[in-house]
């Protein structure tokens, strides 16, 4: 099963690069995860005749580590002049439903990763087979990661639970080191469950209302919530209405590849 984990990532990878890494493209985000790794190998070998004159710009530290082991010319979104955008972005996800909805932030890097998703006219994802799922929930059962204001994270909890998470928790440092994980950005990730998140087709077929009666939700309604709540910095759920816009417009990846 790994194996084949990590040959569908790589397939998938190559796949994306090849179909929407067009040669004149000049600025590429560059997204975090193992999953990434394979396309930034596929990136290395169109060869530094293509890629001498792209830049790339990462979603966190590992995002950055890769395009300079890689020899990849690193540029930073902090350095993007105001009004202009990225080519394209490439990034993995933990999960994908049926209308292209993300779940991202399992690596915690979601704050960056949409920022540089908003940044780009075209977002392409890349993920292997496991993370294809028919509602966000299904598959990823760890809920959807929220960065937090360490400060506020009691609170929000209390918050989430209200709405309908089941057992929402602050995410654990990496073993054997105490205490909360701390984002590239100094804050905390909280998972949150819900229930399978419905999707607009659900509603029109009339049998759920898609409110927070139950904890049962929407994308968009959700979405909506979540980052009203104070103290919420950024959530991981991408696209739908309320998720993510990109800077063309359009509400969800180009493309996704499994
Ligand atoms: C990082 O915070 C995430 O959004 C990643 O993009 C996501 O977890 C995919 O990671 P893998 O490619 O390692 O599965």
């Amino acid at each position: 099963q790994a194996k084949l984990v990590e040959t569908s990532k790589r397939l998938a990878a190559f796949q994306a690069v090849k179909d929407y890494l067009l040669p004149e493209y000049t600025r590429i985000g560059i997204g975090s995860g193992s999953t990434v790794v394979y396309v930034v190998e596929a990136i290395s070998e169109l060869g530094s005749a293509v890629t001498s004159k792209m830049a790339f710009y990462p979603t966190g530290s590992q995002s950055e580590e890769l395009i300079e082991a890689a020899g990849l010319n690193l540029q930073y979104i902090s350095k993007l002049p105001a009004g202009q955008q990225l080519d394209v972005a490439f990034d993995g996800a933990d999960e994908v439903d049926d209308d292209l909805n993300l779940i991202k932030g399992g690596g915690a890097c979601l704050w960056q990763e949409k920022i540089v998703a908003a940044s780009a006219k075209q977002f392409v994802c890349v993920a292997d087979f496991r993370k294809l799922s028919t509602r966000l929930g299904m598959a990823w059962k760890k809920g959807i990661p929220i960065e937090v204001l360490p400060m506020a994270a009691p609170r929000v909890l209390g918050e989430l639970q209200r709405m309908g998470s089941q057992n929402p928790r602050i995410r654990p440092g990496l073993p054997g080191k105490a205490g909360a994980i701390v984002t590239d950005n100094g804050m905390w990730i909280i998972d949150a469950p819900f229930p399978p998140l419905l999707l607009p087709k659900d509603i029109e077929a009339g049998s759920q209302t898609g409110n927070s009666t139950a904890g049962v939700w929407t994308v968009d309604a959700l979405a909506d919530a979540l980052i009203k709540i104070p103290g919420v910095a950024e959530i991981g759920l991408f696209y739908g209405k309320n998720g993510l816009q990109l800077a063309s417009g359009a509400q969800k990846p180009v493309a996704a590849y499994f």
